[in-house]
């Protein structure tokens, strides 16, 4: 049982992932979501790019596509309490973003606090921002890997929920760096989502994802 602040389990969540491109991570996710590598249900896909190959997974993989134009809105808290409208419908109670390219601005983050993950490519703190792989490659790391981490109001910064760490080796280029990062993405963010689903855990100076069960 949950105690004060604490937070979960919740094993019947519904479920959204945002997407603005290729969707691996996504399909990835759905298919271990229906081999029950954790709870609940993905219920709906999320773009905000109609052009997005995400769109063409999820037609495959048989999950409902909601495109909300962001161009279509004269700010981004329009476009925003449109989304959320439309994920309340949809009785949305998590929301995983992979490969989602839209900063979500407080307004948004405080309506799902603590209810939305994000998946980046490198061990946060290092190499935040849209371009971490290649970043932390021509850095030279020799240790690079993943992040799943809660949003919060900044970017690429909430409490850290899991990482996977892989060395980089002297016959890696950045296209076989991106494989990896890829396939460990794909492992990785499926433990995440069952731990924050099937745990119960809190948020300890708005910091640490700590277990308390
Ligand atoms: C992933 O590398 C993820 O870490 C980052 O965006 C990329 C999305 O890839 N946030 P995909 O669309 O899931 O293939």
């Amino acid at each position: 049982m949950a105690g004060k602040g604490n937070t979960g389990p919740l094993k019947d969540a519904r479920i959204a992932v945002f997407c603005s491109g290729n969707g691996s991570n996504f399909e990835a996710l759905v298919k271990k979501n229906r081999r029950l590598a954790f709870p609940g249900r993905i219920v709906l896909m999320v773009v905000d790019n109609p052009g997005a190959y995400a769109i063409e997974r999820a037609r495959r993989l048989g999950v409902p596509v909601l495109y909300v134009d962001p161009l279509a809105y004269e700010n981004k808290q329009e476009y925003e309490k449109t989304l959320y409208k439309e994920l309340r419908l949809w009785k949305v109670d998590l929301i995983l973003l992979a490969g989602f390219m839209r900063i979500l601005s407080p307004f948004f983050v405080r309506k799902y606090k603590n209810r939305i993950l994000n998946i980046h490519p490198s061990l946060l703190p290092s190499f935040k921002g849209a371009s971490a792989i290649r970043d932390a490659f021509e850095y030279g790391v020799k240790v690079t890997g993943v992040t799943v981490h809660i949003v919060n109001e900044g970017v690429d910064e909430g409490p850290i929920v899991l990482q996977g760490a892989l060395k980089v080796s002297e016959d890696d280029d950045l296209m076989s760096l991106e494989a990896k990062i890829h396939r460990l993405e794909h492992r990785i963010y499926a433990e995440a989502v069952n731990l924050v689903l099937t745990r119960s855990w809190k948020i300890v100076k708005g910091r640490k994802f700590v277990l308390c069960d």
